[in-house]
């Protein structure tokens, strides 16, 4: 899988990037990600990527132009060695559909992800009109960015893609991939500060220790997000 993103701070996807299981993902060659530079297609000497609203109005908006420009090029890149990759354009606003891990899931099935940054006030509406596929929201908040939404869909989609994680069933009893809630864990010592590991977790029965575990799921999701159930 190739993932593209489109910022106008691609250094703050550097650390994200270079650690952990996306650094190994990427050293291993399960995923390329590429950050561009928006104002790498700009072609003024200040390089300018935003202009006031039409209307009037506080802040600045993305001006479609170089979006164009920026997204057009990214989709002429090769995908390997691939003849017609599938390829998708998402554009990161609050306004986009909901970002779930079921989302993440049909994510990992593109060859060519194209992520889309916005700033400011965001983008100008005939960008998103002709370039996006999707638009994306990571929550019912505003950020200052689309750096940050990129790097949560990024890390949700990579960690789903086969080999990238050690642990193949890691990711399978996860929160939300059966609309349930994860049961709890726990480690070393077996008692801290007077709290004690539940027993059947140590009786080496797994038969008991999976029902355990399905009951303690079902138990919290209905008791933190009763929804998800339904
Ligand atoms: C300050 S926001 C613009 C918000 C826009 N004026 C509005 O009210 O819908 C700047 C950029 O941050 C990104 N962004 C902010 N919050 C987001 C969220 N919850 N999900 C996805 N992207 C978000 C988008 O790319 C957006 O264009």
């Amino acid at each position: 899988m190739r993932i593209d993103i489109i910022s106008l701070f691609p250094e703050m996807f550097n650390a994200v990037f270079e650690q952990s299981i996306i650094g190994r993902a990427r050293l291993s060659g399960r995923v390329d990600i590429i950050v561009h530079n928006l104002r790498d297609y700009t072609y003024d000497k200040h390089r300018t990527v935003d202009d006031t609203p039409y209307g009037g109005g506080s802040g600045m908006v993305l001006m479609p132009g170089p979006l164009y420009d920026a997204v057009t090029k990214v989709k002429s890149l090769p995908v390997g060695y691939m003849k017609e990759p599938q390829r998708l354009t998402v554009f990161m606003t609050p306004q986009g559909e909901p970002f779930k891990q079921q989302t993440a899931k049909k994510l990992t099935t593109i060859d060519q992800l194209i992520l889309v940054c916005g700033h400011y006030e965001g983008f100008d509406e005939r960008a998103r009109m002709l370039l996006a596929d999707l638009e994306i929201s990571i929550g019912d908040f505003v950020l200052t960015g689309g750096e940050i939404p990129a790097m949560a869909i990024t890390d949700a989609v990579v960690r789903l893609l086969p080999g990238v994680l050690g642990d193949e069933y890691s990711a399978h009893e996860e929160s939300f991939t059966e609309n349930l809630l994860e049961y709890p864990h726990y480690t070393r010592p077996r008692n801290f500060k007077g709290l004690e590991v539940p027993e059947v977790l140590l009786s080496g029965n797994h038969g008991e220790i999976a029902k355990w575990r399905k009951e303690m799921a079902k138990e919290r999701t209905k008791k933190r997000r009763p929804e998800l159930l339904k």
